[in-house]
């Protein structure tokens, strides 16, 4: 299969990256990293989360950020929605819209939502007609797609089955994301191959975390699949609360640079991107984990 010629970016820094830190972030750095990504030509940024406080405090203050940022044209600024609560409450802050987030293995959805999978696929149906009503749009997720912290192993099978779910039930794309890291290009590739054959390619994204250092192989290996939409974090921030030991997302900046060196369009300036990054590595107070931003934050 030949690459494609246009990749769409979507960068989930100010929620998959930062939900898993512990110090305080302002909203004001929030509001900043938000306004500094979209000014470096990202078309899809997701803000932040309308969850729990007590199991997610970090985004406790996403209504806030959503009110803050200077909303560029032609940019999608998305945000989680666990529940109905929380897609009402994403609808009040001005949220045009959103995503829900399933898993692939029963003992993760169970401690990251407290739920089992079809009482969460059931959670859902509710927040699509609510969505449809507004005329909002919703994406889906999937979690553990290539392994579970407590339940190891995932069958691509397990994996098409809840993906196929969120496609039927309106989801516009099914995000499929290596949470803890382990994945390699070849169970990446065997994935798409089981879960291609149910939910159409196109409507298929690739979210890989670092963990084992393979998730820009594991972007290649999509690519190759005919996998077109990557979710990354700016500077390879973040983990999962629920997932112990899992690194950030692949850096948008290594992935900017990946598909720069392949010709495929993005429409991201990297220079712009490397200095967002710089920037909140420096509220955190920690070097990037993009490799590129490190070798260019060198020279
Ligand atoms: P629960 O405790 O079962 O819910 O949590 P509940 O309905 O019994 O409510 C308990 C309390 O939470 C109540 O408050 C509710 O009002 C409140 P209390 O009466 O105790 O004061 N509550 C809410 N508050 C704010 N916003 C809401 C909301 N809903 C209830 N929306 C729940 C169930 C789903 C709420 C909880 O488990 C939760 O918030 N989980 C979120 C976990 C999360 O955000 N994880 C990280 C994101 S997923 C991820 O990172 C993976 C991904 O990146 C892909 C990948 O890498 O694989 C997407
Ligand atoms: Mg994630």
């Amino acid at each position: 299969m030949s690459l494609p010629s246009h990749v769409r970016l979507i960068e989930v820094g100010p929620r998959d990256g930062l939900q898993n830190e512990a110090q305080p972030i302002s909203v004001e750095d929030k509001v900043q990293l938000v306004d500094a990504l979209a000014a470096a030509g990202l078309g899809y940024i997701e803000v932040g989360s309308f969850v729990s406080p007590k199991w997610v405090p970090q985004m406790a203050g996403s209504a806030e950020v959503f009110a803050r940022i200077q909303r560029k044209p032609g940019v999608v600024y998305g945000a989680l929605a666990p529940n109905l609560r929380g897609f009402e409450d994403a609808l009040a802050a001005g949220v045009k819209e959103v995503a829900v987030f399933a898993a692939a293995s029963q003992a993760f959805s169970q401690r990251n939502i407290n739920c089992s999978i079809s009482e969460s696929l059931e959670r859902f149906v509710p927040i699509m007609d609510a969505a449809k009503q507004h005329g909002i749009s919703v994406r889906g997720y999937v979690s553990c797609v290539l392994g579970c912290p407590y339940e190891g192993e995932v069958a691509p099978e397990q994996v098409a089955m809840v993906a196929r779910e969120l496609h039927d039930m309106g989801c516009y794309e099914v995000s499929l994301g290596d949470t803890i890291g382990t994945g390699t290009a070849g169970a990446t590739r065997r994935m798409f191959e089981v879960v291609g054959a149910q939910v159409p390619r196109e409507k298929l994204a690739g979210h890989f975390h670092d963990t084992y250092g393979q998730a820009l192989a594991n972007v290649y290996a999509s690519l190759l699949e005919g996998i077109a939409v990557f979710d990354s974090s700016i500077a390879g921030l973040g983990g999962c609360p629920y997932a112990k030991g899992a690194s950030g997302n692949v850096a948008t900046e290594d992935v900017l640079y990946l598909l720069n060196g392949l010709g495929i369009h993005t429409g991201i300036d990297m220079d712009r991107l490397i200095d967002a990054g710089r920037q909140i590595c420096n509220v955190l107070g920690r070097p990037s984990g993009s490799r590129v931003a490190k070798a260019r934050n060198a020279s």
